[in-house]
């Protein structure tokens, strides 16, 4: 049987714990810094943040330092249950921030009050947006999104096989969506009621050549998986990574 392309995630425990570490270690990651400043210049008024793959809230302490437009409440939603532990313990106490397992595939079941729907280096890695998408358009109460995601000039769906020398379940297990989406598509999903723009990424080249997974070198499983520049373009593995922020806006009728 084909799994929906969340089957690596809880395969890859060393990836699971370097988020809890950045956490721990208050490491602010770049796309967070990014994601902190569109949602400070796109924004505006209390915001009630729901993360979609928001891992152990890493997110959280750097949005938190950095939005000045109101109050801020934060839930992350994620597949990982272990990431949901550990950021409930770590926020232990923290008025306005929770946790809760859940899939960006069914977000009904995880939105409640949010105004603004976040996502960071997820969307590209699930089956579809669309579920979200449509949620999001369907759901007068929501006012904003922000997402860091693949857009490009055409629709495509990849799986990469994630395995070194074992293929009988080729692209049916052990595989990883990085699926890169056009604006139009977007807008088509979200229907006339939504302003959207397309943001450039903000990265340390220089940082990011340094970026390692420790498992990376003595496990294939993560040989191919780690993110490097080349010039000003990110490649995985072979495929390049057209990362960019999508801000999107619900207009607002008079
Ligand atoms: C690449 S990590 C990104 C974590 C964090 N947003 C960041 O940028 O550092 C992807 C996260 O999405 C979670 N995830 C994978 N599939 C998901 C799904 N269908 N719904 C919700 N979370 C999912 C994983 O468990 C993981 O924590």
């Amino acid at each position: 049987m084909t799994d929906d392309g969340s089957g690596y995630f809880f395969k890859d425990t060393h990836y699971s714990d370097v988020l809890k570490t950045r956490l721990k270690d208050g490491v602010e990651m770049d796309s967070a810094r990014a994601m902190a400043g569109y949602l400070q210049s796109n924004c505006s008024g209390d915001l009630r943040i729901l993360d979609f793959g928001g891992g152990p809230g890493h997110y959280f302490p750097v949005i938190a330092r950095t939005y000045t437009g109101g109050r801020l409440a934060y839930h992350s939603v994620d597949i990982d249950e272990t990431h949901v532990q550990f950021g409930q313990d770590h926020f232990h106490g923290h008025d306005g921030v929770s946790f809760a397992v859940g899939s960006v595939l069914e977000p009904g079941a995880s939105h409640t009050n949010q105004n603004c729907i976040i996502s960071a280096n997820t969307l590209p890695h699930v089956q579809s947006v669309q579920p979200l998408l449509h949620y999001v358009r369907d759901n007068a109460s929501i006012e904003y999104v922000v997402f860091r995601m693949l857009i490009g000039n055409e629709c495509v769906q990849i799986k990469k096989h994630l395995l070194e020398d074992q293929f009988d379940a080729m692209y049916a297990s052990d595989f990883q969506y990085n699926n890169i989406y056009t604006l139009k598509y977007l807008q088509w999903c979200l229907g006339p009621d939504w302003q959207l723009d397309i943001k450039d990424d903000v990265f340390d080249a220089e940082r990011l050549q340094q970026h390692r997974l420790p498992a990376q070198d003595s496990d294939p499983f993560y040989a191919n998986r780690v993110s490097r520049p080349v010039g000003q373009m990110i490649f995985k593995g072979d495929i390049y990574m057209p990362w960019r922020f999508v801000i999107g806006r619900r207009n607002k009728h008079p």
